[in-house]
């Protein structure tokens, strides 16, 4: 494959741009959009927000009821669902862990899982009413802010539980890089229930292999190992035992984590919360306000200096995880002000033996010890945190590096298909083919 420099002709990208149009358009349930046909038939939270920002750009009126079909997965508590399941599906056992409709606050009309996933409604709703003309805007956005609000409301009531302005997460799919180190190492260390230190030490994660539905469909070293699907499988029985509530687990016990990337994408949405308010004319409830106001300086507090990174905080012992991930950068997006940290990040981010090999950026840097090309969140090349990058680059003033990781973007995709993830060494296309935020987030670094 060429080198990832070559910018993108006019009419290529006008073809990638017909294709994306087809991915989304294929993936489209009548309502909503799956991410792939095959490998994930059911609806997602992030994804649909990715969706709708890349739909604004062509169907607006269909962006804005992806985003309010999220809504149909809202528990009465304001928690939005990581996923709503879509009827008629085959994969049962994945609902079979959630059991929502047991949960009093779970709504009655559909299957949803009982953790969360970043919250970047507010954001997906910003770009989607940007697009849109009155009065179908006032609507729209009237429709959703008060759910919008619900859901801050919740992160902060449920996940935020000493006031630190910092969210902890219950569960890696939670974070939306699921198999990411700093979460596997945390599984790693998590004490199990009795009847699942057996089951691990006669190795039944090689027998779930078999009941494994991603692997039935994709090359197994492209997926997460038995042994960390066995481990996020575990900590969701275990969640499951305290109903999913982070105030009734032990602290001793599972894996918590202060999630750097989420927080960071959480402070992202609280500015486009914020600017939605002002827009609307409304006010935030005041305690919302200074929880808000809390996540901006809390996030310092997720620096380590001697690695020169933002990392995740251990809930349980206090310690930052100093895994190197893409997740470090991702405060830059929030506009969090960083200062001189800034260009240290830029620094590492620039650097082509690390994060900036030929398909950057890798989500796992490529001289990691945990790096492996193809394997998930283990050191592929995603388009969505790409996105998120070309817009913090901008925001720092980097605007060369923002545009060349744009076109990089846009050139890999085209060149190899619109894929769930790259090989940042050669550019080659894995996991699930015509996968709809990758198809997205491409229609919105192109037409923007
Ligand atoms: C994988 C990703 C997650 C995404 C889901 C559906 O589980 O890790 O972030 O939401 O697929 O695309």
């Amino acid at each position: 494959m060429d080198d990832g420099d070559a910018a993108v002709s006019d009419t290529r990208r006008d073809q990638l741009v017909a294709t994306c149009r087809t991915v989304l358009d294929t993936n489209w349930r009548d309502g909503w959009t799956c991410p792939s046909a095959d490998l994930y038939p059911h609806q997602w939270l992030w994804d649909s927000c990715f969706i709708a920002i890349g739909l604004a750009h062509v169907d607006p009126s269909r962006a804005a009821d992806e985003l309010r079909s999220l809504l149909r997965g809202q528990w009465a508590n304001g928690m939005l669902p990581n996923m709503i399941f879509a009827p008629g599906t085959r994969d049962l056992g994945s609902r079979t862990i959630w059991r929502s409709r047991t949960h009093d606050d779970a709504p009655r009309d559909v299957d949803t899982t009982c953790i969360t996933q970043p919250p970047l409604l507010a954001i997906a709703a910003m770009r989607v009413a940007a697009a849109l003309d009155e009065p179908a805007r006032g609507e729209f956005l009237r429709e959703l802010f008060p759910r919008i609000v619900a859901h801050h409301e919740w992160l902060y009531r449920e996940r935020d539980l000493d006031g630190t302005g910092l969210v902890t997460l219950i569960h890696p799919w939670e974070c939306g890089l699921d198999s990411t180190p700093p979460w596997m190492d945390a599984l790693r260390r998590m004490r199990l229930p009795w009847w699942l230190r057996i089951a691990e030490r006669l190795h039944l994660a090689r027998v779930l292999r078999r009941i494994r539905y991603d692997t039935r469909q994709l090359p197994a070293a492209e997926r997460a190992t038995d042994d960390d699907g066995f481990l996020m499988v575990a900590a969701a029985v275990h969640a499951k035992r305290y109903g999913f509530e982070l105030r009734r687990m032990p602290r001793n016990e599972g894996a918590l984590l202060q999630d750097v990337g989420f927080n960071a994408m959480l402070a992202a949405a609280n500015g486009a919360l914020r600017f939605l308010t002002d827009d609307l004319g409304e006010s935030l409830p005041p305690s919302l306000d200074a929880s808000i106001d809390r996540t901006m300086r809390a996030i310092d507090d997720l620096w380590d200096n001697a690695t020169g990174q933002y990392c995740s905080r251990d809930a349980v012992t206090g310690a930052l995880v100093t895994a190197r991930t893409i997740a470090t950068f991702l405060p830059l997006w929030a506009g969090i002000p960083v200062g001189e940290r800034a260009a240290r990040l830029v620094t590492q981010l620039r650097d082509a033996a690390s994060y900036w090999p030929a398909f950057p950026v890798p989500s796992v840097p490529i001289d990691a010890p945990g790096f492996r090309e193809v394997r998930y969140w283990k050191g592929p090349t995603w388009v969505n945190t790409n996105w998120m990058l070309v817009d913090a680059l901008h925001a720092y003033s980097e605007a060369d590096l923002a545009e060349q990781l744009r076109e990089r973007t846009i050139a890999v995709v085209a060149t190899a298909g619109p894929f769930e993830y790259f090989s940042p060494l050669d550019g080659s296309g894995h996991g699930a083919p015509d996968f709809s935020w990758t198809a997205a987030l491409t229609l919105d670094l192109a037409l923007e």
